[in-house]
């Protein structure tokens, strides 16, 4: 038997997340997707990859907690070589994440280092450890924002994390190309999820503001972007490295 592809897809439980795990599962991949809290909805979207015929598994991760990442990566490597008899995973997605709204003027230390522990050092040193853990010839995918190519008042700190990602994701393009690791960042616009607490999804007023302000008249949806990504998992891809894509139904242009 032919033996799969393996992605990790970090904040895999919920959200654009979640879609990215179903995605590479219909696309052949197995699947290790880690929670922070919510291990019951991970653990839901562990059978759903299951009963599309691929092998899945969930691990806790704090992606914030950059000194827990040794402990993460040997129980990676119990699961890989348990579950998955393997020792390597293909892919690494740096999804998991949070939002928080704060003018420039208003950022309180405290949340500029929640969103940096999160979103930047959490994201480069995870990948830096998952390096003797990718195959050569696997991939990266950093997930970004919108956010970073156009300014929208409340997300100077977590717009500017997210920048930072894209230009690492160059770094990482080039200096990981040796191994014929292609690392690729994706965009996504406002989409509808538990994000900001559901903020886009659940207020008519910002999730119309969003539509009017994006060419195909309306807020992304969780389905609109875990198929590209996995997409960037496929040998079809394999000539797509160090590249931005915005998926955003043409938001401010
Ligand atoms: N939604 C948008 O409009 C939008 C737009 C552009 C970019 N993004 C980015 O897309 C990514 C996913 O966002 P989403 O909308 O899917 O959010 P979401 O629905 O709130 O889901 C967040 C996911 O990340 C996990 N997570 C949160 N904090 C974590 C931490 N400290 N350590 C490890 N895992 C953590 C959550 O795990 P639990 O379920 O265990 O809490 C969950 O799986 C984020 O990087 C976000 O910045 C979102």
């Amino acid at each position: 038997m032919k033996s799969s592809h393996i992605a990790l897809v970090t904040g895999g439980s919920r959200g654009l997340g979640k879609d990215m795990a179903l995605n590479l599962a219909k696309k052949g991949l197995d699947v290790i997707l880690t929670y922070n809290n919510e291990k019951e909805a991970a653990l839901q979207v562990s059978e759903a990859i299951e009963a599309l015929g691929q092998k899945a598994a969930v691990i806790q991760l704090n992606v914030g907690e950059a000194k827990s990442f040794d402990s993460f990566f040997l129980n990676l490597k119990n699961t890989l070589t348990e579950t998955f008899q393997a020792a390597h995973i293909n892919f690494l997605i740096n999804n998991a994440g949070i939002g928080l709204e704060s003018h420039f003027e208003k950022t309180s230390e405290e949340d500029f280092d929640t969103l940096m522990n999160i979103h930047f050092k959490g994201a480069f040193f995870l990948t830096q450890k998952a390096l003797p853990f990718l195959a050569d010839g696997g991939g990266i995918v950093n997930i970004s924002t919108g956010l970073s190519r156009f300014a929208f008042p409340g997300y100077a700190a977590y717009a500017s994390m997210k920048g930072a990602i894209e230009v690492l994701t160059k770094y990482q393009a080039k200096e990981l190309g040796e191994r014929r690791i292609r690392v690729n960042v994706v965009a996504p616009g406002a989409i509808e999820t538990d994000f900001r607490g559901g903020a886009i999804r659940d207020n008519a007023a910002a999730n119309k503001a969003v539509a009017s302000m994006t060419a195909l008249g309306r807020v992304g949806l969780p389905e609109d972007i875990g198929g590209v990504v996995a997409f960037l998992c496929t040998d079809e891809a394999r000539w797509i490295n160090a590249q931005r894509i915005e998926i955003s139904g043409g938001m401010m242009l």
